[in-house]
This record gives structure tokens, C-alpha cells and sequence, in this order.
């Protein structure tokens, strides 16, 4: 962890729970990002962490944007961003949400449907979207968004017969573990684009690159030569030329930078229930924790001045609902000499956290979000 976040956490006093974010975290991510990747245009994925020190310092860098609403259109350009760095990412929009993103000067799109594709604007830059496998991510799509290969092949005909400039898009799933899904994806979209007769596409890789949160993960460097891989073996194939490519990551850049500072509320033994003591925290499920459904995803956890020998725990959240268990079969083991009143800090927090809070389940307020570091 780095000293700027040292320093904020040593002040105990601080109303919990909260998230601290560092901004030379994102800063230093993004620089090694765009280093392993120096062929690619970096598209940040608001949505991993719409906090708008984060957006003006990706703005100032030079990043452009994926967005998926207006509200996040409104984000990135109060930011500084200009609108032809933005891509709405997001193929599932209301109605008017082409023509307002559009009159906004977005100028780039994903769409997966003809119905989505209807839409469009001549001129615009239309990325299809092909469904493709995601075993191995933490978080996969269970195919909501893709269309398949064929559809997809129909999507990008009929959008060039419409006058847009289409290219392709994939999304491997988050937290995805496997260069080899990258390799293989982007095979499937540039066979996609060789049959639409495209030579040079834009493909957008989406995001998906992981985070060591509990486990050492391969390094950017990895993905991106799964990439150039399956660019090399789409040229040698005859399916395409080249491609001009894109990548939109959001958790790379901005989970490390982050710390969710909780409070154990309580430490309760169950006899009867469970040899393991419940350790019930003042942020849960509803208040940033969304990505511990399914136990997807497992954040480092550090207990601030207590080194006692571990035992086993169960982690909850604060709510009344019986879904606010936050770890019940991932093994955590947490000091024994743990009680309430004690900080408990999750590591690696800054991505998919503030943002998820609900506005006041139970009565909880969303989770406030503190800035350090160089703006
Ligand atoms: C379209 C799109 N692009 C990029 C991302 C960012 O993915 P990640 O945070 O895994 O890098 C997401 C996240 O779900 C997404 O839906």
C-alpha cells in the first residue's frame, strides 16, 4: 500500500465505512497499461469507478472514455473530456439515447441487434459486438450482451450498407485470468471481419484484465501478446490485414488504488450454528460490497493493529438481509484477539465498490469516497 494511503488510514478517528482512493495508484496503472499496450487507444470504464478525480486525472493523461448512460456522458465531459473520446459502450439504450449521445458529439457506439443498430447515425463509428467465450473470468456475462458470429458478420454488412464505419468488440468477462481468452476472442472477431469484407477493422478488446487481489495473476504484458497473437494468426489466416485497436479497462486501473475501511460491529461465536465466528461488518453487500455475490470476489483483508493467531471467520454485512453474507465458503481467517470496535480493511477496493452502494438500504448510507494523491 502506498504511504499517502498509510497516512489517511492511520488517522482511526475517521467516521467508517469509507473508501480512500489514490490517484497516483491510477496514475502509475494507467502508465504501465498503455506501456504493455502502446498499439492500443485506452478507453476507461466509468463505471469501475465513476469518482470525477479519477475521470480528470484519466482525462488529463489522455484516456478516452467507455460509458453506458448519459449520466456517465455528463461525468467524463465535466471532466474535460472531449466527446470524440467517448464510446458508448452500453448496446441496451432507452429510446432517443443514440440521437441525445449523438447531438452530445459522441461519435463512436456498440451495438449487438439490428434493433440497436436501426439507430444510428451515417458517419458514426459502429463497434459490433460478438459474443465470445469467457471461462475464466471471476464475473462472466452468462451471454447477455453478443451477438454470435454469424449475426454478427449480418450486423457489420448491414451497417456498412447504412453508411457507419463499423468495426468490432468483444468483452472476455472480468477478472479473466486467461491471456489464451484474448487470443481466441480476437481470433472470432477478425474471422467476423474478413467475411464482412472489412481489411483493417477498429477492435476493441473490451476490459477483463485481472488483479492479483488474494492470488497472483499474469501480467499485462501477457494479454497484450495474446492479443498481437491473434491479430498475427487472423493476418496469416488471410481474415484481415490488421486492426486498429482499442481496450476498454476498468478494474486494471483502479482497484489497487483503493481501500474500503470498515468497522466490526460485532464478533459473535454461534454455538450450535458454526464452529467459525461471525464477524459483522458496517459495510455489506449494499454498501459497495455488490462483487462479493457469489463470493466472485474475494478482496484482500487486513486487520490494523491486532496480530493475534488467526482463526476462521464468516464475513457479514451490517443489513437485515440474509443475502448480506459477504464470505461464507472463501476461507478467511482473521486475528483471534478481533473485536468489535476494530478497523478491518479490504485491499484492492477502488473498482465496482462506491459505485454499487444503495442509496440507504436499512438505512445505510451510500459509501463516501475520500481522494489522495496528485490530482
Ligand atoms: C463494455 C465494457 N467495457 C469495459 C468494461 C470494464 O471491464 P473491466 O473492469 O473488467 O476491465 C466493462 C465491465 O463490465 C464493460 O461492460
Amino acid at each position: 500500500m502506498t504511504g499517502a494511503l498509510e497516512a489517511f488510514l492511520a488517522d482511526r478517528t475517521r467516521a467508517t465505512p469509507y473508501l480512500v482512493l489514490d490517484l497516483d495508484v491510477v496514475a502509475d496503472r494507467y502508465t504501465r497499461l498503455a506501456a504493455a499496450f502502446p498499439e492500443a487507444r485506452l478507453l476507461y470504464a466509468v463505471k469501475a469507478c465513476p469518482e470525477p478525480a479519477v475521470l480528470r486525472l484519466l482525462a488529463r493523461l489522455g484516456t478516452g472514455f467507455d460509458v453506458a448512460s448519459p449520466a456517465e456522458i455528463d461525468l467524463c465531459l465535466d471532466a474535460g473530456a472531449s466527446p470524440g473520446s467517448l464510446c458508448h459502450g452500453n448496446p441496451v439504450r432507452a429510446p432517443g439515447a443514440v440521437a441525445a449521445a449523438h447531438a452530445a458529439g459522441v461519435r463512436r457506439f456498440v451495438t449487438d441487434s439490428a434493433e440497436d443498430l436501426a439507430d444510428h447515425l451515417p458517419g458514426t463509428s459502429v463497434l459490433v459486438r460478438i459474443l465470445v467465450d469467457d471461462r475464466g473470468s471471476a464475473t462472466p456475462f452468462f451471454g447477455k450482451f453478443g451477438a454470435a458470429p454469424a449475426e454478427a458478420v449480418r450486423l457489420l454488412r448491414a451497417a456498412a450498407a447504412r453508411g457507419l464505419d463499423p468495426g468490432l468488440t468483444f468483452h472476455v468477462g472480468s477478472q479473466q485470468s486467461r491471456p489464451q481468452a484474448y487470443r481466441e476472442a480476437v481470433r472470432v472477431a477478425l474471422r467476423a471481419a474478413g467475411k464482412a469484407g472489412l481489411a483493417h477493422p477498429a477492435l476493441d478488446v473490451g476490459g477483463g484484465l485481472p488483479v492479483p487481489y488474494r492470488a497472483p495473476v499474469p501480467a499485462p504484458e501477457e494479454f497484450a501478446d495474446a492479443v498481437r497473437d491473434g491479430i498475427s494468426g487472423a493476418r496469416a489466416a488471410g481474415d484481415v490485414d490488421g486492426a486498429d485497436l482499442l481496450l476498454e479497462p476498468g478494474r486494471a486501473l483502479v482497484a489497487e488504488a483503493g481501500v474500503l475501511r470498515t468497522t466490526a460491529l460485532r464478533v459473535s461465536r454461534r454455538p450450535g450454528v458454526d464452529h467459525r465466528r461471525w464477524v459483522y461488518l458496517d459495510a455489506g453487500r449494499y454498501q459497495g460490497l455488490a462483487e462479493t455475490e457469489g463470493e466472485y470476489i474475494a478482496y484482500p483483508l487486513r486487520v490494523p493493529g491486532r496480530g493475534g493467531a488467526s482463526g476462521p471467520v464468516v464475513l457479514a454485512g451490517p443489513t437485515c438481509d440474509g443475502d448480506d453474507v459477504l464470505y461464507r465458503r472463501t476461507p478467511y481467517a482473521l486475528p483471534g484477539d478481533l473485536r468489535a470496535g476494530d478497523h478491518v480493511d479490504l485491499l484492492h477496493a477502488g473498482a465496482y465498490t462506491a459505485s454499487y452502494a444503495s442509496v440507504g438500504f436499512n438505512g445505510f448510507p451510500p459509501l463516501p469516497v475520500h481522494v489522495v494523491g496528485t490530482p
